[in-house]
């Protein structure tokens, strides 16, 4: 398929400024309103990925907006070494009425678990292996490539730091049988996202508490992607009969602006003074957008929109020719499709259907579009990738 004509050129000017790490779409987005993108030619897409499960309120909701300008004319930066309201209020937002009595900001996903696994670690004392499933993805930083459970992305930057096990998700011997007097965690995705919106199992869960409680290791859910409302409620656990010891977030949290975040029971707190830092860090802009973020979510009810439209798109999704199981929960669903066409759906869909999703693999797309899609927005991208399903099938 030959690449969309673009009016910057960014694909060939890139080529010669930027790293080679990412294999992108050729797609140069400049402007976005809800849940529609706009290229540089002109052309509109309705945008299920939204900046890969981020944009929860939609692009440039007009209350994040103005938090974000406010807050940049007031204050920008200060760093850690003073007290900032912002943060303290976002902490302060984050742990009323949640299962979390301590916050503690960083910049990304992948930042977040490192800050959780140095925690875990901490909390350990001589107690230092951390137990993982195999599919997982944690980031890419070294920590956190070395928890996630998935060769391909690990093997090139070997050696990766030691004291990672992995088990397979659901296995409950395996799991069992892994966790021991030298375990310090045990971290997971409660839906594995990266691999392709897989839940793990009630009974797989209840039985990591357990094993966490039995050696008094930490249970580290990993809520970088299912976390903020995305799947129906505010964490994803709260659907499940477990509540872990620390939580990991980041994607949606501040609309869209970077931001990572762990949240931790009191009696998780491990970090002695000097133990770790962030110099960008929940800074005041970060954290007046997580404050934006959170206020809207709540007044919208963005919540319970996703849980209602999810059901939506799980009932229009699962009959249509072409698609094998519709998987997740809320607006994180995986649509696995007869054959392995994920990713030319994907092109035929943006290229001649003025869609955007994305494949996890050869045989699943993901749709994680705004919290704010309407039932008329669901409807249209159902017949827009049921249409490209059909091309892609033909
Ligand atoms: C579950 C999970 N954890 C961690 C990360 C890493 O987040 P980031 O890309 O912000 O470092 C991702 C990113 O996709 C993720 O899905």
């Amino acid at each position: 398929m030959s690449p969309l004509a673009t009016g910057t050129d960014a694909v060939a000017r890139e080529a010669s400024v930027y790293l080679h790490a990412y294999t992108r779409q050729p797609l140069t987005l400049v402007r976005g309103a809800g849940c529609w993108v706009w290229d540089d030619a002109g052309r509109e897409y309705l945008d299920l990925v939204a900046g890969i499960a981020v944009d929860v309120l939609g692009h440039s909701h007009p209350a994040l907006v103005s938090a974000i300008a406010e807050q940049a004319a007031t204050l920008i930066q200060v760093s850690n070494l003073y007290y900032s309201l912002p943060q303290l209020e976002l902490a302060e937002a984050l742990t009323a009425s949640s299962a979390f009595d301590r916050a503690f900001f960083v910049n990304s996903g992948t930042e977040a678990n490192e800050a959780a696994l140095k925690l875990a670690r901490r909390f350990g004392g001589s107690r230092r292996e951390v137990v993982a499933l195999t599919g997982s993805f944690h980031g890419r930083t070294l920590g956190s490539l070395a928890a996630t459970g998935q060769p391909k992305y690990q093997q090139p930057f070997a050696p990766l730091p030691a004291g990672f096990v992995h088990v397979a998700p659901n296995d409950v011997a395996a799991l069992v049988a892994a966790v021991g007097d030298q375990t310090c965690a045990v971290l997971l995705e409660p839906i594995q996202g990266e691999s392709g919106i897989h839940p793990l199992s009630d009974e797989f869960l209840v039985a990591a508490r357990e094993a966490c409680d039995r050696v008094g290791a930490l249970l580290i859910f990993d809520e970088v992607q299912t976390g903020v409302g995305r799947t129906g409620t505010f964490y994803a656990f709260e659907q499940t009969p477990v509540v872990p010891d620390v939580v990991t977030l980041a994607k949606g949290l501040a609309g869209g602006v970077p931001i990572g975040a762990v949240l931790a029971r009191a009696g998780a707190d491990a970090f002695h003074a000097g133990d770790h830092g962030t110099t960008l860090g929940g800074n005041p802009l970060s954290c007046a957008a997580g404050l934006a973020t959170l206020r809207v979510i709540a007044d919208e009810g963005l919540m319970a929109n996703a849980a209602e439209r999810g059901r939506q798109f799980v009932t229009a999704l699962a009959p249509l020719p072409g698609v094998a199981e519709v998987r997740g929960r809320g607006l994180m669903l995986g649509v696995e499709t007869v054959g392995p066409i994920a990713k030319q759906v994907v092109a035929i869909a943006r290229e001649r259907h003025g869609l955007l999703v994305n494949a996890t693999g050869e045989t699943t797309l993901r749709i994680v579009p705004p919290l704010t899609i309407s039932a008329d927005e669901v409807d249209q991208a159902v017949s827009r990738l049921a249409t490209a399903l059909s091309d892609a099938a033909a």
